[in-house]
């Protein structure tokens, strides 16, 4: 298992992170519990600042709050700097409870409701991420009633996909999000927000994928887009002010997985805006990105106690763990592959090839695969790293069970950022109607 950020392996051969021994934290906090190495998530974020200064170019690296969203997260997203892309009202409540300034929030969705929009424009949000003609429509008659300029940008869809390895370069067009650039949608956009007396034009937006390695696909994504806009400034007279190419930058998992570091992907992007400006005579515009999984993913570590085995001979053997698709929906969701330990026993020989599974009344509830590890007993603490993005942004109750604790651990402190949910938590919102409850 490869270990990230201040993880390292203590003096007792167990797994420590952020100077915090993972056994004791299991014992303190109780299990499953997620652990960030807020030192890492630091380090991420500056990590894509200092590259982008170093780039010489005008910029914002706003973190894709979806990936892990609480207060505590905003609040050191905050501290670092950096702006804050939310996709919900949910999202957005948060990050102003959190104290998190609102223009430094930008606001993403395909289908935002009136609601979400009247409190993002009454809070003073930095901009509103528009993906189709209907919101530009809703954005300017709110504006208007407000007497209030509301700053758009407009996410386009360049035709690239990005996967993992390769990328495919007309899937994209086919998406739920954005203005298709390739029908003339997007130009028509353009024309529809100058037109608009309430909407105040930024640029544009796009997002080719997540978990992305390879930096071609993104290059191929800027050189799309500043020929459309070259198209749109000579066709419209429109230049855009911002230039935001969306996030994806991927993390390790699993052997054999490569991402690029956030000064690689910055560099890539930041040169070939320079290159490609200059030679459709644009100016320059700020460059906006919006990582997520690459600022929190392999900053988070989830521990579970293992339970119950069941073994069949010749075949298998499955090792239960206290937790699974309620706290980790990605390998049900995608087949994600993810790398594990002992906490306890670091430095124990593998031994067995085992399956973990999680504790959900449904088979396809498991988390690994067939991995190597020591013989293993009831009790044993399993570690599982690179779940700080879309784990406890997508937990779930299913089965009623109650979603995790999230720990921060910064030199040798552990401190509760999320509370674990109680059963009375599970119940708050239900009510029994009065007809059957004689
Ligand atoms: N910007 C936009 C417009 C996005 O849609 C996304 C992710 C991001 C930024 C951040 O992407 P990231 O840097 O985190 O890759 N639940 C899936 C991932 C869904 C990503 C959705 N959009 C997973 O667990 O792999």
């Amino acid at each position: 298992m490869l270990l990230h950020g201040t993880s390292r392996i203590d003096e007792k051969g167990q797994l420590e992170i952020g100077g915090c021994n993972a056994v004791e934290l299991a014992a303190e906090f109780g299990t499953p519990l997620f652990v960030y190495d807020e030192a890492q998530i630091r380090s991420k974020c500056r990590a894509f600042v200092t590259a982008f200064q170093e780039s010489g170019l005008a910029f914002q690296v706003a973190y894709a709050s979806k990936a892990f969203c609480t207060m505590a997260m905003c609040k050191l997203i905050e501290e670092e700097g950096l702006s804050l892309d939310v996709v919900s009202g949910g999202e957005l409540y948060t990050a102003l409870e959190a104290g998190f300034p609102a223009e430094r929030i930008h606001f993403h969705g395909n289908n935002k409701s009136i609601e979400e929009m009247e409190m993002a424009l009454d809070t003073g949000i930095g901009c509103f991420v528009a993906d189709n003609f209907y919101e530009l429509g809703l954005l300017n008659q709110l504006g208007k009633e407000r007497g209030k300029q509301v700053n758009v940008l407009l996410r386009i869809t360049p035709g690239v996909e990005a996967h993992t390895h390769e990328y495919i370069s007309t899937g994209q067009q086919d998406s739920k999000f954005g203005f298709d650039m390739m029908s003339g949608q997007a130009l028509e956009a353009i024309q529809f927000a100058l037109n608009a007396e309430a909407l105040h034009l930024l640029g544009t937006h796009c997002h080719i994928g997540s978990q992305i390695f390879e930096t071609n696909g993104f290059v191929l994504t800027v050189e799309r887009v500043i020929s459309f806009l070259a198209e749109a400034k000579a066709k419209l007279g429109f230049e855009p002010a911002v230039l935001n190419v969306g996030g994806g930058f991927g993390i390790y998992y699993v052997e054999g997985d490569t991402p690029r570091t956030p000064g690689e992907y910055v560099k890539a992007i930041a040169t070939t805006v320079r290159r490609e400006c200059e030679e459709h005579d644009l100016a320059l515009p700020e460059l906006w990105i919006e990582p997520g999984r690459s600022i929190v993913g392999d900053a988070g570590t989830t521990l579970y106690r293992i339970g119950s085995t069941k073994e069949i001979p010749g075949m298998r053997k499955y090792v239960a763990v206290d937790g699974g698709m309620t706290d980790n929906l990605r390998p049900a969701l995608y087949q994600a592959k993810y790398e594990a330990a002992l906490a306890n026993r670091m430095l124990d020989e593998a031994e067995e090839t085992v399956s973990i599974a999680g504790k959900c009344c449904e088979s396809g509830d498991m988390l690994i695969w067939d991995i190597q590890l020591p013989k293993v007993r009831a009790g044993d603490i399993l570690a599982v790293p690179s779940t700080g993005a879309y784990g406890y942004a997508m937990a779930n109750n299913y089965n009623r069970i109650a979603r995790p604790a999230v720990v921060f651990v910064r030199d040798g402190h552990a401190e509760l950022v999320v509370e674990r949910e109680q059963l009375s938590d599970l119940v708050r919102l239900d009510r029994l109607p009065k007809r059957i409850n004689l």
